[in-house]
């Protein structure tokens, strides 16, 4: 979704903010745009529907110089992706830049008050309503930016993080947050702001996080001075960021997404690590400890989330109510935050994130908070808004992932899952002690047999071309693997654009199975044991009516083999534990007809890898 760089210093900031946007260009957009204001105090706005490169042909020509300056890529909500809706946003007289994150919610109130004070706009975004109104007030009481942006802000109903300039000021940036992140980076006589880290960790790792509501006034000699919108002056914390900037490159691989997926094995012994003891029989938790009378105690286990990461929250489902006995409900944030839910002040919400920003999530998070509840975090961004916000968690610790569809946070986020329901369900007891130690002895064999699958990759590319322009997908699972049935049909809709469905096999009967013919791939994930001789008998249902089976299945699995069209054989594992080993296959087919069909694998058309609103 829309990114936000920003740099005020000694250097050229222009350079510095281009690279920035093409740090961000993974969160996904359609505009860019920066602004700067040059050594004559001159303030100039460059913008241009499409990518970065597209902007930097058009200032190839342009005025670029200045040592202070803020850039965007817009990623649309209200207008259409064009050069006048592109960021930064002039103010009617052309005083102030400035760029946003979010959605100004009252925004059509505000421009009918400013167009009857004889104001006229160029876009039809809420952005430009906002940098028109802080013009507007700061003419209004004679006063200075900070607090023309200040007294804007109490007017203004919904979510930003924004950045503004003025003309005839280059010692000054305003920032401001509420519900969409902004990060300032502290250089030595220089500072530069982000959306996220990515733009900032090659000059520094020392940042601050501003909160909402909180207002920074970033000048170019002095620390940011933070101060919230109602006036209260703030001690901003400097944090030390952990990403580092091999993380951000692309290491050889193709794609992201691809580098991504072999990251996995790594990742996944990351994420364990130090939480498994050294004779690898017990695992801690610190944020379950801390809490565990509430764990044991729980009446019902809420998980909350959106997209993958909902669908890491169904295999939660399938762990805590196996092993811990907690009954569990699963639930999209954006549903259950309008649902007027029943919430338990015993109950305890978990949230699923890999960004930390989801504006859905977060919103869930306070509705739960309010109703007493407590709110554990699963998140994989370190400092983002969710572990911020919540009572407890555990980070997922697989490092920065720019491809936007998931694909080691949702490994990692099972694994955490995984490893919270075998901790919980021992300080339950609800867990006999030989499962508990085999569990996690097995756990740790995960990464070797994802390494396994991996050596597969050659093999489903070969597979990937046979169904490279089939027009509909189906994909299937039980137990264990039916989110993985979801979730398999989420990746290969999101980058290749084909349709696809993923369903409970045995659901297949009450509708789905009209659509089978000779035309339509059906993958299906027969590697579970318990319900073995279901799978084969649904594999014999789809192949009665012709359908192409594409079959995950264990090494040496002879009966589905005979059956299938064409199968990807997988290590064996314990039951709970298959969903980590049998997305691999599921991610890998997704990629490679991508890249068959020359989509955009990293950064697939509408969509935004950090879904800030709602
Ligand atoms: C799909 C994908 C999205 C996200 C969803 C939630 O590959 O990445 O469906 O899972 O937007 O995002 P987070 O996990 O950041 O809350």
């Amino acid at each position: 979704m829309c990114g936000i760089v920003g740099y005020i210093g000694f250097r050229e900031a222009y350079p510095i903010l281009v690279k920035g946007l093409h740090r961000l260009e993974y969160r996904g957009y359609d505009s860019a745009g920066v602004a700067l204001i040059d050594d004559s105090n001159k303030l100039s706005v460059l913008k241009t529907k499409g990518r970065v490169q597209d902007l930097e042909e058009y200032a190839r020509d342009k005025n670029t110089t200045g040592t202070i300056g803020i850039a965007h890529t817009r990623w649309a909500t209200h207008g259409e992706p064009s050069n006048a809706n592109a960021h930064p946003h002039y103010s009617q007289t052309e005083s102030l830049a400035l760029i946003h994150n979010g959605i100004i919610e009252n925004y059509s109130v505000l421009k009918a008050q400013l167009v009857a004070e004889g104001y006229t706009f160029q876009s039809s975004t809420d952005t430009e309503v906002l940098v028109q109104l802080i013009e507007y007030i700061k003419k209004l009481n004679n006063c200075d930016l900070f607090t023309a942006v200040q007294l804007a802000l109490n007017q203004v109903v919904g979510a930003y993080a924004i950045a503004v300039i003025e003309k005839g000021n280059p010692n000054n940036i305003i920032a401001a947050r509420k519900s969409s992140p902004l990060v300032i980076g502290l250089g030595e006589g220089e500072f530069f702001l982000g959306s996220d880290a990515s733009p900032i960790i090659e000059y520094t790792n020392k940042v601050i996080y501003l909160d909402d509501e909180e207002i920074a006034i970033i000048s170019r000699d002095k620390e940011p001075k933070v101060v919230t919108i109602s006036n209260i002056q703030k001690t901003p914390e400097i944090k030390e960021l952990e990403m580092n900037l091999s993380e951000l490159e692309r290491g050889g691989y193709p794609h992201f997404m691809l580098k991504e997926i072999f990251e996995q094995p790594q990742t996944l012994l990351n994420c364990m690590s130090g939480r498994i003891n050294v004779e690898g029989t017990n695992v801690t938790l610190s944020g379950i400890i801390d809490h565990k009378d509430k764990f044991v105690n729980a009446r019902r286990i809420l998980i909350i989330a959106c997209g993958t990461s909902w669908h890491a929250g169904l295999i939660g489902e399938y762990l805590f109510e196996e092993f811990c006995r907690i009954p569990v409900e699963v639930e999209y944030a954006s549903e259950f935050r309008y649902r007027n839910p029943v919430i338990n002040p015993d109950d305890i919400v978990i949230a699923i994130s890999q960004s930390g920003e989801t504006a859905d999530s977060l919103a869930a998070i306070e509705l739960a908070r309010k109703a007493g509840a407590f709110v554990y975090g699963v998140c994989n961004v370190v400092g983002s808004s969710i572990p911020r916000n919540t009572d407890s968690g555990s980070y997922t610790h697989c490092g920065h992932e720019i491809g936007v569809a998931s694909t080691k946070a949702f490994t990692a986020q099972v694994t955490v899952l995984t490893m919270m329901a075998l901790a919980i369900a021992k300080e339950k007891k609800s867990i006999d002690e030989v499962t508990y130690v085999k569990l996690i002895k097995e756990l740790q064999h995960i990464p070797s047999k994802i390494e396994q699958i991996l050596k597969l990759n050659d093999e489903i590319k070969k597979l990937s071309l046979i169904f490279t322009y089939a027009q509909n997908f189906i994909y299937l699972g039980r137990g264990y693997n039916y989110p993985i049935a979801l979730e398999g049909a989420l990746k290969l809709k999101e980058i290749s654009y084909i349709h696809a469905e993923g369903y409970p096999a045995a659901e297949m009967k009450h509708g789905p199975i009209a659509l089978i013919d000779n035309e339509m791939p059906i993958v299906i994930i027969g590697t579970n044991t318990a319900i073995y001789e279901k799978v084969v008998s649904n594999i014999q249902e789809i192949k009665a009516r012709n359908g192409r089976v594409i079959a995950v299945i264990n090494e040496g699995d002879e009966t589905i083999k005979a059956l299938a069209d064409h199968y990807i054989e997988v290590p064996h594992t314990e039951e709970c534990l298959d969903p980590l080993l049998s997305c691999i296959p599921m991610q890998l087919l997704a990629y490679h007809i991508a890249v068959n069909k020359n989509r955009d694998v990293d950064m697939p058309r509408n969509l935004a890898k950090s879904v800030t609103v709602e």
